[in-house]
């Protein structure tokens, strides 16, 4: 038993130090490559995630295995923290999304995107230009809007059920009253020189630009973070009950550790 904590502690290590290996030749190999700005985003955090796991990993190890209290205290000190991190991002990130939904359009199979429905925190994380301009070049990346093209009839489209971002991106809002052309492609009425809805002006017809920078897209952005974050935070849960067992299982070997060290001295000074 007192070997057996350090020895899972040692196992668990061994495997995320081989899971940070990929992660880490993932983000390298993805920062070479990188040409836009939606992977240049991804590469940095995706690199940091990798040198942490590597970093905890072989302190882990060398901490469990040595039966070094020093660094299995630094370990268990990192866990504890990580623990209390994700607890907090948890239940931030729900209260965060908590508010929000897309609007039914009457005659439409898809729903409407406004800005305004979200937390402010997220608005204005979504307003914040350079934010918006690495998750616009993910957008673009992604080709959602051109997955549309379909050269469907204008009834044919108006009943896709559309993604909140292929409805809040790639088309013009619904009461801007533009005539449909093809799925990307809208012309303004006659006449038309600007409107009280922000994202009419916005609109473009340059298939790089179409309504990648209105309120609308950012507004599909957020729904989607919404819908997805059930997702994650079941993962996030799951991950948070293998954080606290593992950590339990630290606590057991760096007791362990302390205990032997203290058998060891004492045979030292009485052999
Ligand atoms: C669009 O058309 C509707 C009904 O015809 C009208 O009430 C609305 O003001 C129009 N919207 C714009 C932006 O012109
Ligand atoms: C959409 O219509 C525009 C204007 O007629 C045209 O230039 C474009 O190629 C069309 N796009 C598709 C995918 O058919």
């Amino acid at each position: 038993m007192v070997r057996f904590s350090n020895n899972l502690i040692g196992f668990l290590n061994i495997i995320t130090l081989l899971l940070s290996i990929p992660i880490l030749s993932g983000g390298i190999w993805l920062g070479r490559r990188a040409s836009t700005d939606c992977e240049k985003f991804l590469q940095g955090p995706i690199i940091a995630i990798g040198v942490f796991l590597l970093l905890v990993s072989i302190v882990g190890i060398v901490g469990a295995c040595c039966r070094n209290s020093c660094l299995l205290w630094i370990y268990l000190l990192v866990m504890f923290i990580l623990i209390i991190l994700l607890f907090c991002f948890t239940i931030f990130a729900f209260v965060v999304t908590n508010k929000g939904a897309g609007d039914a359009v009457s005659g439409r199979g898809f729903k409407e995107y406004r800005l305004g429905d979200y937390s402010n925190w997220l608005q204005k994380r979504m307003e914040n230009s350079k934010n918006w301009r690495r998750i616009r070049s993910c957008i673009q990346d992604s080709d959602v809007c051109q997955s549309l093209q379909k050269n469907e009839s204008f009834n044919q489209f108006v009943n896709n059920n559309l993604s909140p971002i292929q409805s809040g991106c790639c088309k013009p809002p619904t009461d801007c009253n533009f005539t449909y052309v093809n799925e990307t492609y809208w012309n303004k009425p006659a006449g038309f020189t600007s409107s009280d809805i922000q994202d009419c002006n916005t609109w473009s017809n340059d298939q790089s630009a179409l309504c990648y920078d209105c309120q609308s897209c950012r507004a599909g952005v957020l729904a989607n973070i919404k819908n997805d974050w059930k997702k994650v935070a079941i993962v996030n849960i799951i991950f948070l009950i293998f954080l606290i067992i593992v950590y339990s299982i630290g606590c057991c070997a760096f007791r362990n550790n302390r205990k032997d060290n203290s058998y060891t001295g004492y045979n030292k000074a009485y052999p």
